[in-house]
């Protein structure tokens, strides 16, 4: 995007050129933002926009004009729902953007300033919270009855969505006063926060829309948008929504009844008895180097989260200081928004790779111009398959949105028509594969293009081996991917076992490899020979054979032969194996190549204890179904899902009437309230243990 720099020197003439352009623009982008919920374009880059105007508006005062962009917050109510006019406006806050400690520092000194505190005064005490990008709801309870949600609107006029609002589950419908110290209900209180989508919540309700063949959402904070503008409360309802909440609206006056309250961390403890979710993460800071501190701890665990944040906010927690500060036009200036890295950017697609995965999967790969997006560089984003890429259009050449948010794979998210090159060639996926040139086939009914190479196809090859020696295989230590490249690009190992044949000579002959280095893979292959049944059959790459299905065959047959001989109706007897999995296992073992493989890596002396069935350890959570959400004080999931599954137990990814647990963590999501809807019982890490140990 262009944006005028020397405009300051130009005249008023070539400024309201810009102007006019760029007001146009940023009010196209707003309309789609706000009354769409699809935007064509980043906030970075609409931000950009918006910066270049107020530039250009600061230099030339006698042009601003009360319907420029710059003069209003937020978007028009959609006629479709009725109009609210908010009690209390609805503030925005000022943004710190500057990605550096120095957001904090500075804010910390306005505050200083403002309140005309000498040097030697204490340090002030904030109350940093996470900034959640979804949307901003107010919710009205009179006499602790919730009667209306509206959203921030402009502002000042915001949209009545009740209706879907008390279609989320976390939200109270009644404050909960019964909790033994909680406040009386007011006779009229707003209670202000953020609506947003989870992330594995928006991952699945997109693989939903893919699998249906419809388009998917941007963002999850489109995606919540888009649920609670839904006009129809019933699609509404299927749209999983969260919520926080972090502050108040109007409020009946201490002398008419209402509640008082001191600080602003007094009142999110209030929040939280009365049954609204506010996040653990808000926490009390003095003064500048407990706000840099806390900014560099969330930015730290910022991908790790289950929902997206755009940064963090920071309040003075007293009340009676927020109220001796008041208003810069509508920004309280005891608050300021302090951001990380944006999660989305514009970049040009350089070129659509199309990338071969372990079972053959042909994944168009849009290579891009390098790009800082929530915060690492990326080069290369995820296209999922040939209908996604052809629905969002994306062409080499293009200007498109990439988003990287959390570990998931940064993806194209859309393109910018107008950037379009004249002779930008449709996407369509090579007939062959890539790699091996064996052709590329699609299914009946499967999005996905395969190679049909099978082993045969280097690519596979290469995935295949990475696969047996990952962490939860077998675990071959240092072997990465750059250099099973080189081992089967020169074409020292074609197949598993010829890893185990590997000498110190054929390594330490290879590029950049030290004798040291060498001797370290020699080491690691041959610790990796002493392994477990259900490592070695997850290892082996059998298709729709995860870790959980490898163990549950190991547990049930007790010994691999058993395994390679059962038939579909045997594999069927095994829990939690149905028919398509059972038919894979059987095919698999029944390729006269794979038994091949399987003797000769015994051959090469990879060994496990085997076992009768019956002697099994004992199994507390055998036949139970659980489900993690949230962070674990000290268990990673890995390590849950590891001590559930030894015990006999199973994870799943969603809650349902089946479930016997949900094991909930700090941030638990919508899976909480999924848990509560359906009386499933809400256990804590403690919980696990108390289970792990027999007890019920
Ligand atoms: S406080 C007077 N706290 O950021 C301050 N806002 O520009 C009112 N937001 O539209 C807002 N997380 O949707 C506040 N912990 C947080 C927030 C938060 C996200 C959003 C909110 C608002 C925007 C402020």
């Amino acid at each position: 995007m262009q944006t005028p720099d020397l405009f300051d020197a130009a005249p008023a003439s070539a400024a309201l050129a810009e102007l006019t352009q760029l007001r146009h623009l940023l009010h196209e982008h707003a309309h789609r933002y706000h009354v769409l919920d699809a935007p064509t374009i980043p906030d970075a880059e609409y931000d950009r926009l918006f910066r270049a105007l107020q530039a250009i508006e600061a230099v030339h005062p006698e042009l601003v004009s009360a319907d420029s962009p710059t003069q209003r917050v937020g978007g028009a109510p959609l006629p479709a729902f009725a109009s609210v006019r908010h009690a209390m406006p609805m503030l925005s806050i000022r943004t710190e953007t500057d990605t550096e400690a120095s957001g904090a520092v500075n804010f910390d000194a306005r505050v200083r300033r403002e309140l005309a505190l000498a040097e030697a005064a204490p340090a002030v005490e904030y109350v940093a919270e996470l900034k959640f990008d979804g949307l901003a709801m107010s919710l009205r309870y009179e006499q602790g009855v919730l009667v209306q949600a509206a959203t921030r609107g402009d502002g000042e006029l915001g949209e009545d969505v009740t209706q879907n609002i008390r279609t989320i589950g976390q939200i109270p419908l009644r404050l909960d006063t019964a909790a033994p110290g909680a406040l009386p209900a007011p006779p009229v209180i707003e209670v202000r926060g953020e609506v947003y989508m989870g992330r594995a919540d928006f991952e699945a309700l997109n693989e939903r829309q893919r699998t249906a063949s419809q388009k998917t959402f941007v963002n999850p904070r489109n995606a919540a948008a888009g649920a609670v503008r839904q006009l129809d409360p019933a699609i509404a309802a299927q749209r999983p929504l969260s919520f926080f909440a972090y502050g108040l609206g109007e409020v009946t006056p201490a002398e008419a009844g209402g509640p008082v309250f001191a600080s602003h961390h007094g009142l999110l403890q209030t929040l939280k008895t009365w049954g609204f979710p506010v996040s653990s993460l808000a926490s009390i800071a003095l003064g500048a180097t407990e706000l840099v501190a806390y900014y560099e701890r969330i930015a730290r665990q910022r991908d790790s989260l289950p929902f997206d944040i755009d940064g963090v906010v920071y309040k003075v927690n007293s009340l009676a200081l927020q109220q001796r500060m008041g208003f810069v036009t509508r920004e309280p200036r005891w608050a300021v928004a302090h951001k990380f890295p944006a999660q989305e950017q514009l970049t040009t697609v350089l070129s659509i790779d199309v990338q071969v995965g372990r079972t053959g999967k042909l994944t168009p790969v849009a290579k891009l111009a390098p790009v800082f997006v929530g915060g690492v560089t990326v080069t290369n984003a995820t296209l999922h398959n040939e209908d996604e890429a052809r629905r969002k259009d994306v062409r080499v050449g293009d200007t498109v949105v990439v988003r990287r948010a959390g570990d998931v794979i940064p993806e194209v998210v859309s393109m910018l028509p107008e950037k379009r090159l004249p002779d930008a060639m449709l996407f369509t996926m090579p007939a062959q594969c890539p790699v091996c040139g064996s052709a590329a086939v699609r299914e009946e009914g499967e999005a996905d293009h395969r190679c049909s190479g099978g082993l045969f196809c280097s690519a596979q090859r290469k995935q295949a081996i990475l696969h047996f020696a990952q962490r939860r295989a077998v675990e071959v230590e240092g072997l990465g991917d750059k250099l099973v490249d080189q081992l089967v690009d020169s074409g020292i190992i074609r197949t598993l076992p010829d890893l185990y044949r590997l000498g110190l000579t054929s390594l330490a002959a290879l590029d950049r490899m030290a004798d040291k280095s060498a001797q370290n893979i020699v080491d690691a292959l041959q610790k990796s020979k002493q392994t477990t049944l259900p490592r070695f059959l997850f290892g082996l790459g059998i298709r729709h054979v995860g870790e959980a299905t490898a163990k549950a065959l190991a547990k049930h047959f007790g010994g691999l032969d058993a395994i390679m001989d059962a038939s579909v109706d045997g594999l069927l007897a095994v829990s939690d194996v149905g028919p398509v999995v059972a038919q894979s296992i059987h095919t698999f073992f029944g390729q006269p190549h794979n038994r091949e493989v399987v003797a000769q890596l015994r051959a090469c002396g990879l060994h496990w204890e085997e076992g009768a069935p019956a002697e099994r350890k004992p199994t507390p959570l055998s036949g139970k179904t659980l489900v993690i959400t949230g962070t674990l004080p000290t268990l990673s999931r890995d390590q849950a899902k590891d001590l559930i599954e030894g015990a006999g137990g199973k994870v799943a990814g969603s809650v349902s009437k089946k479930t016997h647990y949900l094991l909930a963590g700090l941030e638990a999501g919508s899976k909480l309230d999924k848990a509560r809807e359906l009386g499933v019982a809400v256990i804590d890490e403690n919980g696990l243990k108390e289970l792990l140990n027999g007890g019920t």
